[in-house]
């Protein structure tokens, strides 16, 4: 991957590659880690790239607040300095950009890995959707979430709306977005946004703990439940029970030795 990451840098990415650990860190803290779709497109080139080995991503901003969205700059005649012109909604082909720009999220929730969101102050619009696209998110005691896109005459269209839904429920759901309203850290644990709240100062602790902690099950174990638990809402007992049946046969099977 060495040789993207001076275009990663470019627009606003850190990567940071241990082992199993992937850490990406949204790193344009003096725009409160604003995004672009260079930024975007980045990020799914970083899925993309990702070595078979990694089995946690670990999704981080710098500086006082996770993200503040998309930069509003894109909405002005100027532009972001730098960033390519991007096709209106009136050119064909409006969905197929905004479908590039979603590639930049979807593939967080891959069987792969497990991906934790370490969200401290703002995570707004674009942010919050990037968090919610997390299997976990590790919240500190400052984190304030907003799904802020209604309230600038736009829908949420960055994979968030699924996994909002599927957390907090419809009508939970639809009061965020339809009232942009701010959601904290306490709230964010009631609602299910958070697996857990700690104090600001000890959120990198409290991440590299569970971190730890994903990593101490076994490896292929890990990535057939995370499959099966992602596919069980979808199912019926019975389809669940025989993906379990499937899933465990698989998985032994893998094991055994050569030859049986
Ligand atoms: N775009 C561009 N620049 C931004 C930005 C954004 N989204 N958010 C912050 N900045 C810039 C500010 O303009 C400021 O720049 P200067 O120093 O040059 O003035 C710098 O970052 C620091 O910002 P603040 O002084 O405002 O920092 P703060 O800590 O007091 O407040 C904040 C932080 C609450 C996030 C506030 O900056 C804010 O409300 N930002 C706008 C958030 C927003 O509305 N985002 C759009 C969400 S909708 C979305 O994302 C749509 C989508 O998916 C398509």
């Amino acid at each position: 991957m060495s040789s993207s990451l001076a275009d990663l840098t470019a627009c606003g990415l850190d990567l940071a590659v241990e082992d199993t650990v992937a850490t990406i860190t949204l790193s344009r803290p003096e725009r409160r880690n604003a995004m672009t779709p260079a930024m975007w497109h980045g990020l799914a080139q970083v899925g993309a790239a990702l070595p078979e080995r990694v089995r946690v991503v670990v999704v981080r901003g710098a500086g006082p607040s996770f993200s503040a969205g998309i930069d509003l700059r894109m909405f002005s005649a100027e532009g972001v300095p730098g960033e390519q012109r991007q096709p209106s909604a009136a050119e064909p082909g409006f969905e197929d950009f905004i479908a590039g720009l979603q590639a930049g999220y979807l593939w967080l929730r891959d069987d792969r890995f497990v991906s934790v969101a370490a969200v401290q102050g703002h995570a707004i619009g674009a942010g919050f959707q990037l968090a919610l696209s997390c299997d976990l998110r590790v919240l500190a005691d400052d984190a304030r979430l907003c799904m802020k896109e209604p309230a600038l005459g736009l829908v949420p269209d960055l994979t968030g709306t699924k996994p909002l839904v599927d957390i907090v429920g419809l009508p939970r759901a639809i009061e965020l977005c339809l009232t942009a309203r701010t959601v904290g850290a306490a709230e964010a644990a009631e609602l299910g946004l958070a697996e857990l709240v700690v104090p600001a100062a000890e959120l990198d602790h409290a991440v590299a703990d569970l971190v730890a902690a994903l990593l101490s099950t076994d490896a292929a174990a890990a990535r057939a439940t995370k499959r099966l638990l992602s596919q069980a809402a979808g199912n019926t007992v019975a389809q669940q029970a025989a993906a379990e049946r499937a899933a465990q046969a698989a998985l032994l099977r893998s094991k055994l030795p050569a030859g049986g």
